[in-house]
């Protein structure tokens, strides 16, 4: 089987971006990454990718900004590099813009983010510190599609952690990181595997077929 094609886009840190590779590598994630993308320049994310020889491209968003419509305009040019690198799943990780409807147009079903909350609680900036604030008891993180509402799409896979009495925004933050680096690359071999199937708003997950030689 031809290993599923990935582009997956950063803003940032890239540890998200870090735990597919680390998957790969160890074989728990059958992929292979053929581009990074990045609207910053500086994203450590494009460094990790570089020490791992994986291609990346910085996408400048400030020439877009003179057009009549520059988010458009900026995720066709990064749709050209996903297109012209064969991407077949789009994976968002940590990617700090919000994708304008042409793009997840394109790639419909075929695009996942991460975010730090159990969805549709705490969506969009800051996800960790409004869980603290509202007093939430336990939250976690969700790996879903991309549909037009943010943060909205079919959810795939989430896990569940304790919100803390003594908790700040990084301590919570990191015990969510930790799922968040187990649960990106299990959804994305799922995806690879033929198991998830959107049906509505709900993802459904086949069940794997147990191979047995008796
Ligand atoms: C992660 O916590 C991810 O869930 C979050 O940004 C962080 C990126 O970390 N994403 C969002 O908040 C999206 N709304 P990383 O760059 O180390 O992967």
């Amino acid at each position: 089987m031809a290993s599923l094609v990935l582009g997956v886009l950063v803003s940032g840190r890239g540890s998200n971006l870090q735990s597919i590779i680390d998957a790969m590598v160890a074989g728990t994630l059958t992929a292979r990454i053929a581009v990074v993308v990045s609207n910053k320049s500086d994203a450590f994310g494009l460094e990790r990718a570089q020490q791992h020889g994986i291609k990346t491209v910085f996408v400048d968003p400030k020439p877009f900004k003179e057009q009549a419509n520059p988010r458009e305009a900026y995720d066709h040019a990064v749709l050209d590099v996903l297109k012209s690198h064969g991407v077949e799943l789009v994976i968002l990780a940590g990617y700090m813009r919000i994708v304008t409807a042409a793009f997840i147009q394109a790639y419909e079903g075929k695009m996942m983010n991460i975010h730090p909350s159990l969805l549709p609680s705490f969506p969009g900036l800051h996800a960790q510190k409004q869980a603290l604030e509202w007093g939430a008891k336990v939250s976690g993180c969700t790996v879903h599609f991309v549909t037009e509402g943010m943060d909205e799409g079919p959810i795939i896979l989430q896990a569940a952690v304790p919100v803390l009495e003594d908790d700040t925004d990084e301590t919570l933050s990191a015990r969510i990181l930790e799922q968040e680096h187990r649960i990106y690359p299990e959804a994305i071999q799922l995806y690879g595997e033929g198991r998830l199937t959107i049906e509505g708003r709900c993802t459904q997950i086949e069940e794997s077929v147990k191979q047995s030689n008796t």
